[in-house]
């Protein structure tokens, strides 16, 4: 076995082993560093932490490399559904037409939300954003379908995945129709996956309405580009929660809570305002890229910049290109999709955004292709939240069947006082 060695004061050396994934990366497993020398590491941000092992995501940052169980983006996003792509990332391998054909009527079969259930939404204040409905209604269905595990535990756990997988999209559809204050429509055994769900988005009892093909398809791929992206902070979150013992509606509830933050899944909202003050200040994109460089101005270029990826994010380019189709389909041109291309051409030949590796994301086209789909700003998180549930419960799953699992518990830097005694409160200042 491969070693590494670790001098502390240049004195005593001691051994940790090198572990190779199996695309031939080494670690340094530091599980026993404390036990052997009294030191932990420091990481804050965990940039250099492996926090698991995991069969799940491949990600390259350096090469803009992003593989679903070894499969390709770019192949998923071309010749599967999302449907197809969820069962591939939690059960591990693509379904066959049987397999396909049973997951897609269990998805139908288990989307109604009981009717109390339904009664909780019309309590929300309209002005409340969907994501904190999103992130209470998933937890509340602990409530509703409860998890027995002294049954059989491997089936609850199937049963639980099913519910969450096909009522998550009703409540994200029924969330929308509270904001706009009109009816909730059920799900039908008529329509796929996506379909469905802009069905429950946009029919009406007035206006005849079946979903644009164009549109299924585009929802497809922007799904399966938000399917999973190994360990960011919300599939982190869900692991933690996982960890405690947190059931799964627990654990995909904190990740949507996680999710929300405009460095995360929130970006894609950020984006579509920023575009949209850029296009209400007169499309000034050099003023735009002059502030997001400005250290004294917390201003930053929404939808650039990630964590792992040092080139151009994958997902950004068949984003890019779905935004394309959609529009031409519909006959548009929307002018933040220019605003966009602009400020992407000026950012990628700056020298700030050249030297600090900064290129679009996933969030920087997304907002522009739901805002053509009609789906409102506020919305943009939580269509990312419905695009990563099944990388959310795969994570949740693997942790789950691991037999190195534990709680997850970081240690600390103590920076505070060392000791001090209680003054009397008269005393105090
Ligand atoms: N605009 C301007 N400068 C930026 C940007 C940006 N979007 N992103 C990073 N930088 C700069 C930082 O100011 C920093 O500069 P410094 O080294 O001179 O201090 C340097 O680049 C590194 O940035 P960090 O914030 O340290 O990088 P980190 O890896 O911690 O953050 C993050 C990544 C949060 C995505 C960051 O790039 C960002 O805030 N981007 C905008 C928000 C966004 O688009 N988030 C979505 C990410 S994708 C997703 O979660 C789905």
């Amino acid at each position: 076995m491969k070693k590494a060695e670790i001098f502390i004061d240049g004195k005593k050396s001691f051994d940790l082993p090198i572990i190779i994934d199996t695309m031939g990366n080494q670690s340094v497993d530091i599980r026993n560093l404390r036990q052997q020398t009294g030191m932990i590491t420091y990481d804050p941000g965990f940039g250099n932490t492996g926090s698991c092992q995991s069969q799940i995501t491949y990600l390259d940052g350096e090469k803009g490399i992003l593989r679903y169980r070894g499969y390709a983006i770019e192949d998923l996003v071309e010749h599967c559904d999302f449907i197809e792509v969820a069962y591939l990332l939690i059960h591990g391998y693509l379904p066959n037409k049987h397999e396909r054909e049973r997951y897609a009527e269990l998805l139908n079969r288990h989307s109604l939300l009981h009717a109390d259930m339904q009664s909780f939404f019309r309590r929300y204040p309209d002005h409340s954003h969907p994501m904190s409905i999103l992130a209470a209604m998933v937890v509340s269905l602990s409530s509703f379908y409860e998890i027995n595990l002294e049954e059989d535990p491997e089936l609850q756990i199937d049963l639980t995945v099913t519910r969450l997988m096909s009522k998550m999209r009703t409540i994200a559809a029924f969330t929308y129709r509270k904001m706009k204050g009109t009816d909730f429509i059920n799900p039908s055994y008529k329509y796929s996956y996506c379909a469905n769900f802009l069905n429950m988005m946009f029919s009406s009892p007035v206006v005849p309405y079946e979903p644009n093909p164009t549109q299924i398809r585009a929802m497809n791929k922007l799904l399966i580009l938000h399917a999973d992206h190994e360990q960011n902070c919300s599939t982190t979150a869900v692991r933690l929660i996982g960890s405690a013992g947190g059931n799964l509606y627990s654990a995909v509830s904190g990740g949507i809570c996680a999710l929300w933050g405009p460095r995360h899944g929130g970006a894609n909202q950020a984006v579509i305002e920023m575009l949209q003050q850029i296009h209400t200040d007169g499309s000034d994109v050099k003023q735009a890229i002059e502030r997001a460089k400005d250290k004294n101005d917390p201003y930053r270029l929404m939808g650039f910049g990630h964590r792992v990826y040092k080139t151009y994010d994958p997902r950004a380019k068949i984003a890019r290109e779905v935004c394309e189709e959609v529009l031409q389909d519909m006959g548009q041109r929307d002018p933040l999709l220019d605003i966009a291309e602009e400020l992407e051409q000026a950012a990628l030949s700056d020298d700030y955004f050249k030297e600090k590796n900064l290129y679009p994301n996933v969030d920087f086209y997304t907002g522009i292709i739901f805002r053509a789909m009609g789906i409102p700003t506020n919305m943009y998180t939580v269509m990312f939240a419905l695009g990563r549930l099944p990388g959310w419960i795969a994570h949740w799953l693997e942790w789950h069947h691991d037999p190195f699992e534990r709680i997850g518990r970081p240690r600390q830097l103590y920076m505070g006082p060392t000791s001090r005694v209680v003054p009397p409160i008269e005393e105090r200042e």
